[in-house]
């Protein structure tokens, strides 16, 4: 018999004011096989579940489907709804009814909101900044019993919210990020137990953020506005069958005199204990233009806590050492003089002479020409904080500083390092992966990239959680299916998605950073849309469909896709650059090559001379065009239109064929640089077997005279060892994941790291996902799991000499999947575990394959 487990309402667990009309998944559990049908039952609650008082039955469906089956109920503004499946095997009997799980709908429509935007009583200077905003409202609850109780609440800004005194939620940094220019996403408190008959208060602080505080590499603040504002309806359902609504509007008090004087997403805080809101004064209505939605995903909360080992560094400073590196916030308790100044300050590294240093995040002149009037002086991740004379205790609430070290100013002596924590801060994707190998470096490895994951995803999928903090493009996309295997990404980016698409530019391109803003980065408008970065447009939802089933993905964005693929065509054949007849002799393919645009190429490439960056890159730019549009074919077959298909498929060969013309000559690609033969093996360029084949073990011969270093930047390094290990080239692909010399993986950890670095060498970020992307290659290859189709798996371990065991599990969409090997005295043991009502082929190092159904299997490879 199966039994559902692990069941999801659009991607999440229980969930709580969704806008989206429901669909469900789950994995199975049990000694079946294979799931042949399920049958689901809703209704309004626990007990008429029980009852048989059913809103919806979707009868006995014939399927083995496990994922985004509609609810066949149209369910409207605050319905709270109870399901459970049950499932049919083989034999056809019914397994028993999964344990039932609740959603519940927010507010659909715009009528549903009585509440007003409210904003402080002050008129904001532009581009100022002011201490957080305090808003007051005391209510009174008639008599009786309250039954139910929700609270709905966003801003423009970021908010904390209180109900007689306590914190609502655990969301940090609430209501999140989007383009606050079109859309803004509310939260759903369920608040039943904060509220009684009587007075109750209700409080909110309203900092900063993203839509006021300071953004991108240079510190441009306001990129959204200079007017912060908050928007509240707290819904009372009483027993006797009444409502109370209490709204956000000019019955709230205000003032901005409390303890948070100072609050920036990029440049941390200054709170000043001595002070307590007065609220002298009202609020006043605001109004809001764009969408306000529900925001359909995980929450960002506080996770792992840390505490540090003080150190005296050799310049004199008291420095906090966490251990690890992370983007969080800090706790601390401390007692200092009334009115004593203490400050603290963020960093990731030490100096090589030991003492604290932010010089890998931000240059000592933060104003240099290049940089835009618009852009601000940064202070960048200190605090400032005044004690009140007391034992003050402090938590971080409007900022998360990314950090491993803590420099403390003028603290009060002796310092007890027992009185700090670090807490890491991330949006609450489920970890999904397990793994271990005989190598501690590359254990190591493995454990960093997910460290490096769970400080790039906070609301949005960002480069680092210090320099930048933004959301660029391309890391996400070539990170994607990597991310895949860690943590549980389908609500993440179905929201993120959205979020590119409601930014796309007129002329179709997707912006290198979403949200986007024009003054977001302090970039010139002309290196928007690089290929590699606005590509993720298409890349992304097509990995999404592929990895999660949900046809949404693509149909939910396939004009937007349509639009953007047109502008990277727009960028073939243009024939001004006056050199171009000496860098693309004329032929009847070079209209079709990407002549046009920006483009960051290989970004980060071991020892290149970053003005690189500024060179046209037609063989890049002309190999994601071919490959996009090669994506766009697949997209429009699975959305069932045919003829664009089949024009994106003509479009795509013919790009194809020029790229080969230029950049892949007869005899075979001449160049010193991996990602020139790692690109067009990896995005499919080159149709000739033997063409590919030579390309490949020039590759290989290319590593070996490199003494297996990295060659490649972030858009090869995904592709560099599954393009090795496609063409049979394991042990050169083995040998470069565990090269311990620079530029290498293991390089970084053997100098202590606990993150990804951004560069090889880590002078700047340390905190940068994208290189991790190796791991997809550890999972794929040396553990050999890969989900090939719905509920299916290729299981294909590539084992090695140079290790003695390597062991990975992976909660996939459809249940736990695992295998490992060990090896022994003559040979290997490899151990594979298939989840319930899954399958898989498996493929080991001696040729021989099986069909595998669900169970634990071990197989043993005798070495010849
Ligand atoms: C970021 C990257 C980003 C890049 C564009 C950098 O400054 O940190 O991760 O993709 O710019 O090349």
């Amino acid at each position: 018999m199966l039994k559902a487990i692990c069941m999801k309402t659009i991607d999440l667990y229980q969930p709580l004011g969704i806008d989206l009309q429901p669909y469900f998944g789950w994995n199975l559990e049990g000694d079946s096989k294979r799931q042949t049908a399920y049958e689901i039952r809703m209704a309004f609650s626990k007990a008429e579940l029980d009852d048989g008082r059913l809103i919806w039955m979707s009868g006995k469906v014939i399927s083995s489907s496990m994922r985004n089956i509609p609810c066949g109920r149209r369910m409207d503004s605050r319905e709270r709804a109870w399901w459970q499946v049950r499932i049919y095997d083989e034999e056809d009997i019914a397994g028993p009814w999964s344990d039932p799980v609740s959603f519940e709908m927010g507010l659909l429509e715009k009528g549903d909101w009585t509440a007003k935007w409210i904003t402080g009583d002050y008129t904001p200077e532009v581009r100022q900044k002011y201490p957080a905003d305090e808003f007051r409202k005391i209510f009174t609850v008639p008599e009786g019993k309250v039954v139910s109780a929700r609270l709905y609440m966003t801003a423009c800004g970021c908010y904390e919210t209180f109900l007689g005194g306590k914190r609502v939620g655990d969301f940090v940094l609430a209501p999140g990020t989007t383009s606050y220019d079109v859309r803004v996403q509310y939260q759903t408190y369920d608040v039943t137990k904060m509220v009684s008959a009587g007075e109750n208060t209700w409080d909110i602080t309203l900092g900063d953020g993203w839509f006021r505080g300071k953004m991108g590499a240079f510190g441009a603040s306001c990129v959204y506005g200079d007017t912060t504002s908050v928007l509240g309806q707290l819904e009372i359902a009483m027993e006797d069958g009444t409502t109370l609504t209490v709204v956000t509007d000019d019955g709230f008090s205000w003032s901005n005199d409390g303890p948070v004087r100072f609050d920036d997403m990029k440049d941390g805080e200054d709170v000043d204990m001595n002070c307590e809101p007065s609220y002298y004064a009202k609020a006043k209505v605001s109004s809001y233009g764009g969408i306000v939605c529900a925001s359909n995903n995980v929450p960002v909360t506080e996770h792992e806590h840390f505490t540090p080992k003080l150190i005296l560094t050799p310049d004199g400073s008291q420095v906090l050492d966490f251990g690890q590196n992370l983007a969080g916030i800090i706790e601390f308790t401390v007692k200092g003089e009334k009115g004593q100044r203490l400050g603290l300050k963020f960093g990731e590294m030490l100096d090589e002479n030991g003492n604290f240093t932010v010089r890998n995040l931000i240059t000592e002149d933060t104003t240099p020409p290049h940089i835009p009037d618009y852009c601000d002086d940064t202070r960048f991740q200190s605090m400032n904080f005044i004690c009140s004379g007391g034992r003050d205790h402090y938590k971080s609430r409007f900022t998360v500083y990314g950090f491993q070290y803590v420099k403390l100013t003028d603290w009060p002596q002796p310092v007890d390092p027992a009185l700090f924590e670090a807490i890491a801060v991330y949006s609450d994707m489920d970890m999904l992966m397990e793994f271990s190998c005989s190598s501690e470096g590359v254990s190591r490895l493995v454990k960093n990239t997910l460290w490096s994951i769970k400080g790039n995803h906070l609301d949005v999928p960002t480069d680092c959680h210090t320099r930048e903090r933004s959301a660029w493009l391309g890391d996400a996309q070539l990170f994607f299916e990597t991310g895949c295997y860690f943590v549980d990404q389908a609500a993440f980016y179905r929201k993120w998605l959205r979020d590119i698409y409601d930014d796309q530019a007129p002329d179709g391109k997707v912006y290198n950073i979403v949200p986007h803003c024009a003054d977001h980065s302090g970039m010139n408008a002309y290196v928007e849309g690089s290929s590699g970065w606005t590509d993720a447009g298409i890349l992304i939802p097509y990995r999404y469909w592929k990895q999660y089933g949900e046809l949404s993905a693509l149909e939910n964005n396939y004009e937007g896709m349509q639009k953007l693929a047109s502008f990277m065509v727009s960028r073939m054949g243009d024939t001004s650059d006056p050199e171009l007849d000496e860098k693309l002799p004329d032929s009847p393919w070079r209209k079709y090559i990407v002549t046009t645009g920006f483009h960051f190429g290989e970004w980060n490439e071991p020892d290149t001379d970053i003005m690189a960056v500024m060179a046209p890159k037609y063989e890049v730019a002309t190999a994601y065009l071919a490959y996009s549009l090669s994506c766009m074919e697949k997209i429009a077959l699975a959305l069932d239109k045919q003829k664009d298909a089949e024009e994106y498929a003509a479009l795509a060969s013919k790009v194809k064929a020029a790229y080969c013309h230029y950049f892949v000559p007869e005899g075979g690609i001449k160049s010193d640089r991996m990602c020139e033969y790692v690109r067009p093996l990896a995005l499919g360029m080159i149709m000739d077997p033997d063409t590919a084949g030579k390309a490949a073990s020039d590759l290989n011969q290319l590593v070996i005279r490199r003494n297996y270093h990295v060659g490649t930047g972030f858009l090869s390094t995904p592709f560099l060892l599954p393009v090795l290990s496609q063409y049979g080239y394991h042990d050169t692909a083995y040998r470069m994941l565990l090269c311990e010399e620079y530029p290498s993986w293991l390089y970084e950890v053997n100098q202590g790291a606990t993150t990804v670095w951004e560069n090889w060498d880590g002078i700047a970020s340390r905190n940068h996902y994208s290189n991790g992307a190796v791991c997809q290659w550890i999972f794929e290859y040396m553990c050999g799991i890969r989900m090939d189709a719905p509920g299916h798996y290729r299981i294909a371990p590539i084992s090695s000499e140079l290790l003695e065991d390597a062991h990975a599990s992976y909660l996939s969409p459809y249940g736990k999947v695992s295998c490992g090997w060990k090896r022994d005295a003559d040979g290997f043991t490899y151990t594979v575990g298939i989840p319930a009502g899954c399958s898989a082929e498996l493929e080991l190092p001696d040729g021989r394959s099986e069909e595998l159904t669900a169970g634990s299997f071990s197989f043993h490879v005798s070495q010849a």
